[in-house]
């Protein structure tokens, strides 16, 4: 029992000194000279540097507009029900607007002519593709308080899925956020991205609705 008393007594005693030297360690590290890196006018002058008439994609000095020329952009001027409607960028993409919004646009929270055609109970009528379901829906889970916190109310690997009926999400009442009119217009930066559309017909249509949980199952 002694023997033991002892050999712990060691222990500690070792455990201190060690612990002592580690701290003293710990103190030289900190002291040294810490390494500062030095930026010198040199550096910034290289010639590797971008300038900034090369940043940006219109290629221009951005400290001086007075020589910018924009470009003459053409969006399309035919009304709704004359155009042809443009194939989806990819899967469930939000479509483009084929036809002007000229007198529709801005959108504002008393007037969203958008809806005039497009409000499912009146686009067959207008010739109109309806809004889909996904904006009569909301996916935002509700935030509970949960003794003094806030979570989410959503169980893991599952999608919040609510039935709002016949009203719009109001997330969704600002259309142009999202869709947007296709402008006539060749850019110069190049795009390689080719879609791949799992069902025929996908590049026409959204189903977002239906296959909203994909992959979170
Ligand atoms: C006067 C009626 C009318 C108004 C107002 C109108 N649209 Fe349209 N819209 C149409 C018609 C008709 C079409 C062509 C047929 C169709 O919907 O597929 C169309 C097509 C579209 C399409 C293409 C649908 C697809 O499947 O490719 C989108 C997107 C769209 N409109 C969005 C809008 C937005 C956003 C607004 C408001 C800024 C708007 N529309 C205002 C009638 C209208
Ligand atoms: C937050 C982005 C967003 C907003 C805002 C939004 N949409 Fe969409 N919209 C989408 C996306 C993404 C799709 C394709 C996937 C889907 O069906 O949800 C789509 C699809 C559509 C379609 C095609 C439906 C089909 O069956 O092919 C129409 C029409 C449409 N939206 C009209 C509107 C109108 C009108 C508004 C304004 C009231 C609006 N959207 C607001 C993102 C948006």
């Amino acid at each position: 029992m002694k023997m033991n008393k002892n050999l712990l007594a060691i222990v500690l005693l070792l455990a201190i000194v060690l612990g002592a030297c580690k701290t003293k360690k710990t103190t030289v590290e900190t002291t040294s000279t810490p390494v500062v890196q030095e930026t010198t006018t040199e550096d910034l002058s290289n010639e590797s540097f971008v300038t900034s008439e090369e940043i940006g994609y219109r290629h221009n000095d951005l400290f001086d507009e007075d020589d910018l020329v924009l470009e003459d952009i053409t969006f399309p001027a035919a009304a709704p029900g004359t155009t042809t409607n443009i194939d989806r960028s990819f899967e469930n993409a939000p479509p483009m607007i084929p036809h002007t919004v000229v007198g529709f646009v801005p959108i504002k929270a008393a007037s969203n002519a958008c809806l005039i055609c497009h409000m499912p109970a009146v686009a067959v009528a207008m010739n109109a593709t309806s809004i889909p379901k996904s904006h009569f829906t909301n996916y935002r889970p509700d935030v509970v308080e949960d003794d003094g916190l806030f979570k989410v109310d959503a169980k893991e690997g599952a999608v919040t899925n609510k039935d709002l009926g016949s009203d719009l999400n109001k997330a969704r009442f600002n259309c142009t956020q999202c869709h947007v009119t296709q402008a006539d217009i060749s850019v110069f930066i190049p795009n390689n991205f080719n879609p791949s559309f799992r069902n025929e017909g996908d590049a026409k249509k959204s189903n977002l609705n239906e296959t909203i949980e994909e992959g979170v199952k």
